[in-house]
């Protein structure tokens, strides 16, 4: 059954599901070698449009997801911000996760921080969520950046990525998390 689609508006941006138009540039930014820097790799084309297909589908089956992020002064897809449940392996599943990634153009703007105060929002007010987790390879100290700068803990309880070898630079995940009665 879908689910009716929520648009969320911040001052500067708009999170919306994602449309067609989208397509193209995520391909480019999953492409870009400074984006995908804490990824085990960039995404091809057909890879970047079957996870485009899979959000979407989740976005219209949840009513929230990993929203495509538009700017409104240029009513540019910029990439995206918001929630997911994950479905693989981790030690703190089941969960609602925050996440992140824009083009390189719109980092510095204070955009991803802006986006994902209202996912916040919505993830406790709307879902009622108790708890919103964030994670990341310990050497993406940018993304852990804006965990720290919406307010979540480092919870301490690092952990290996299940998809990643052993040894592997980005194996180590450091675990931040917010707890309703901190959002404010
Ligand atoms: C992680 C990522 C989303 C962070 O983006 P970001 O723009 O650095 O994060 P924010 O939105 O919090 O912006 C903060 C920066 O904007 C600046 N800024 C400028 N104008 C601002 C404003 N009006 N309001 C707030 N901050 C502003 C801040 O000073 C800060 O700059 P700094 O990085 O020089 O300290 C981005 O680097 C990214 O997409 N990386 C690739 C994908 C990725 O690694 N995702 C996470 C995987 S787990």
């Amino acid at each position: 059954m879908e689910t009716e689609m929520a648009k969320l508006e911040t001052e500067r941006l708009i999170l919306r599901n994602w449309i067609d138009e989208d397509h193209a540039p995520f391909a480019a930014l999953n492409a870009d070698p400074d984006v995908m820097e804490f990824f085990p790799s960039t995404l091809t084309k057909d890879q970047s449009n079957s996870m485009v297909d899979r959000v979407r589908g989740l976005i219209d089956e949840k009513g929230y997801g990993f929203w495509a992020c538009e700017e409104k002064l240029s009513g540019q897809f910029i990439g995206f911000v918001g929630l997911n449940n994950p479905e693989y392996e981790l030690p703190f599943n089941p969960c609602l996760e925050i996440g992140w990634r824009l083009a390189k153009p719109y980092w510095g703007k204070g955009y991803a921080s802006e986006a994902a105060k209202t996912a916040l929002q919505y993830a406790f007010q709307t879902l009622d969520a108790a708890e919103v987790v964030s994670f990341t390879a310990v050497i993406n100290e940018r993304s852990s950046a804006v965990m720290k700068r919406l307010g979540f803990l480092n919870s301490n309880e690092n952990f290996k990525h299940s998809a990643l070898a052993d040894g592997h630079p980005l194996q180590e995940h450091v675990l931040y998390k917010m707890q309703r009665s901190d959002f404010c």
